[in-house]
This record gives C-alpha cells, sequence and structure tokens, in this order.
C-alpha cells in the first residue's frame, strides 16, 4: 500500500511534543521540514549534546535540550535520529525509563527495532518512517515542493492510533506527497543489509577483478578509469535505469553493446551467485549473525589506525590493482 497526503492528518500531531534526538543529516532535514509544513516552534524540541549539530539547531531558531532524560519526561514523539550505533544506549539509558507510557517512538531505519535492540515499554508506539533519501535532499525536495520515497510501519501499536500518527509524521516531513509505501523493519533491514552485504560487495569485486584483466591485455590506467567509472557512464545508465527501465536503458546503447550485454547475461549461471545470495541474506542477515558480530568490534571503530578493523579494510582494499591504478592516475591529474 501507498499512502499519500490525503491518507493522513495533522490534527494527530495537535499539541504534541515532538523530539528530535539527534540534528544531523536526517534530523536537520526532518525537523525543518515538519516545522515548515505548520508544527508550531514551541512544539518541537531537538535533543542533541553540546556539538556543532546542537549550534546549528540553535542558529536556526530551535528550543535544543542536552538533557536527554528532560526532553524524554516531555516527549509525546520522539524521532530516533543519531547513528544507528549509538541509538541503543542513549535511547535504553536516557529515553526509556523517562518516556511517557503513549509517547510514539519514530526509527528511519529498521536495524536497531529488527534486532531488538531498543528496550520498548508496551504502551508505547513503535513507528518507521523511513526516507529513501539521505537528509540533504530530504530537506531540498521539501523545499522545492517535491516529495521523496519512504518506508513506512508501524510495529507496535501501543496506543492504537500508531498508524494514523505515523502518517501525520510522514506527511510532516514531507514523505507522503509522493507516495509514502507500507513496509516493516524486517523489510527494510533484509534489502539494506542484502544490498550492503551481498549486492555492493559483487559489484566492488567485479569491478575489482575486472580492472585486473583488462590491465593484463594491456589497457592503461587512464583507459580504464575513464572507462570503468570516472567517466560518470555507469552513473548515467543508472539514471536512465530509473527512468526507462533496468532492461529498457539498454536501448541507448549500441546495437554491439546491446546484444553483448543480453547475451552474455543470458549465459551467466545464476546458480551459485543465488545460493550466496542466499546465505548471506539468511545465514548472516536474518539470522542476526552479522549484527552480533558488528556489536563485538563497534568499540574498536572508535580506534585511531590499525586497531580500527575498518581502518584495516580500507588498507586491503586501497592495495588492489584497481584502487593503486587509479591512485596513479589521480596523481598524474593533480587529484586528491
Ligand atoms: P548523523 O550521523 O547525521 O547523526 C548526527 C547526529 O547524531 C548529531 O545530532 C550528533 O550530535 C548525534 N550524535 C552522534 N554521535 C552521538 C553520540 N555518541 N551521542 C549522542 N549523540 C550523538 O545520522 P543520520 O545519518 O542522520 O542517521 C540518523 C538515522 O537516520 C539513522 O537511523 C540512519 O540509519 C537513518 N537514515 C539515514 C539516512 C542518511 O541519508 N544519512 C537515510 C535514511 C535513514
Amino acid at each position: 500500500k501507498i499512502y499519500y497526503d490525503s491518507d493522513a492528518d495533522l490534527k494527530h500531531l495537535k499539541d504534541k511534543t515532538i523530539v528530535f534526538l539527534g540534528f544531523g543529516n536526517q534530523g536537520a532535514a526532518q525537523a525543518q521540514n515538519l516545522r515548515d509544513s505548520g508544527i508550531p516552534n514551541d512544539q518541537i524540541i531537538i535533543a542533541n549534546r553540546k556539538d556543532d549539530y546542537a549550534a546549528d539547531a540553535k542558529s536556526k531558531g530551535f528550543t535544543v535540550e542536552h538533557d536527554f532524560s528532560k526532553a524524554a519526561e516531555v516527549a509525546d514523539v520522539v524521532f530516533l535520529l543519531v547513528p544507528d550505533q549509538v541509538q541503543p544506549r542513549v535511547f535504553n539509558e536516557s529515553f526509556s525509563p523517562k518516556l511517557k507510557s503513549s509517547a510514539t517512538v519514530v526509527v528511519a531505519s529498521g536495524y536497531n527495532v529488527f534486532y531488538k535492540l531498543l528496550d520498548f515499554k508496551p504502551t508505547l508506539d513503535v513507528v518507521m518512517v523511513a526516507p529513501r533519501m539521505i537528509g540533504s535532499s530530504v530537506r531540498s525536495l521539501y523545499v522545492k515542493g517535491k516529495g521523496f520515497p519512504c518506508f513506512v510501519s508501524v510495529e507496535q501499536d501501543g496506543t492504537g492510533s500508531a498508524l494514523p500518527i505515523a502518517l501525520a509524521l510522514s506527511r510532516a516531513i514531507g514523505a507522503t506527497k509522493t507516495g509514502a509505501i507500507s513496509s516493516s523493519v524486517r523489510e527494510e533491514t533484509a534489502m539494506d543489509l542484502f544490498a550492503e552485504q551481498a549486492l555492493w560487495p559483487n559489484i566492488i569485486a567485479l569491478f575489482r577483478e575486472a580492472y585486473s584483466v583488462l590491465k593484463e591485455a594491456g589497457c592503461t590506467d587512464e583507459a580504464l578509469v575513464y572507462e570503468m567509472w570516472m567517466s560518470k557512464e555507469p552513473a548515467e545508465i543508472f539514471q536512465a535505469a530509473a527512468e526507462d527501465g533496468f532492461i529498457r536503458q539498454l536501448k541507448h546503447h549500441s546495437i554491439v553493446s546491446q546484444y553483448g550485454q543480453l547475451s552474455g547475461a543470458s549465459k551467466i549461471d545464476g546458480t551459485p551467485i543465488r545460493a550466496h545470495f542466499k546465505d548471506i541474506l539468511h545465514n548472516q542477515v536474518l539470522n542476526g549473525k552479522f549484527q552480533r558480530e558488528f556489536t563485538k568490534i563497534e568499540a574498536d571503530l572508535e580506534k585511531e589506525g590499525d586497531a580500527n578493523p575498518l581502518n584495516r579494510l580500507y588498507t586491503l582494499s586501497e592495495e588492489s590493482e584497481l584502487a593503486q591504478g587509479e591512485q596513479r592516475v589521480r596523481a598524474r591529474l593533480g587529484l586528491s
């Protein structure tokens, strides 16, 4: 089901105190959109630690509360818009014990709800309003009077009114203008983590191996880097896929290219890829294995140098022929 502005009524937000925990990519965009949709400024509180984000919220005329427990006590609605890995600690320690029994908790990503990392009292409403759009565009599209794709769901209906409240909030942030798609934290998490852990790793590996094979055939770094991504042709192909259709965009290519791509794809045996993808979906994403592993290394992500596992992965990736070749080209072109 797709919900539009006409399915949502802002009266469900009347006199409600709406707290945004976080004023970053999504928090800044959603809070400003909500205010511009007519929710009075004195109903909005930005709960933020003392940092540049808090200063930004103040400069935009918002009331900022640094004491999270105080913000929790007055919240009728709380948007959790700090990074996903930060949410469990902040919410469980400062918000959960203080929230009103009938409050609505809004997440913009399914992760913490799907993996049950947040402590919700059963009387609360828990909803997902998850823009499929980076924060700066959530704001700029709203300012232009345009919408953006968004997933919406009710995960816990403590008050019996969670859906109308979720739709009113979606409308207030500008998410029902072009339609908010009914979804769930399971679906959102499965698709998000699958794309991150199955689809894109394979795309990275395909480019890496293609680079090495063409290098062996005598192609230069310059030619390869431009042919494969720096010309921005792949970005244009995806743009055309969004506009014309995933397969139909092929019509923009030469006949030699169309024949080569379609006949090549038809000859690839999808069975091993499908088995690999199923393994990641079921044995890594849906069963929580990745989440448990990530929790173990999370604290190390704050460390410097090689003690940080993400830095080690970057170092390893930079050793590939593709990355080394690109570095040479960028150095020769004077690019950073
Ligand atoms: P962000 O990284 O921009 O968050 C920054 C905010 O978090 C600031 O207000 C900062 O003060 C606060 N913060 C950071 N570390 C903190 C800590 N240790 N303790 C207390 N506050 C802290 O977050 P972003 O990207 O806006 O993500 C928020 C939510 O939106 C997440 O659930 C994310 O998955 C979701 N989302 C993000 C999208 C994006 O484009 N970035 C797209 C769709 C959903």
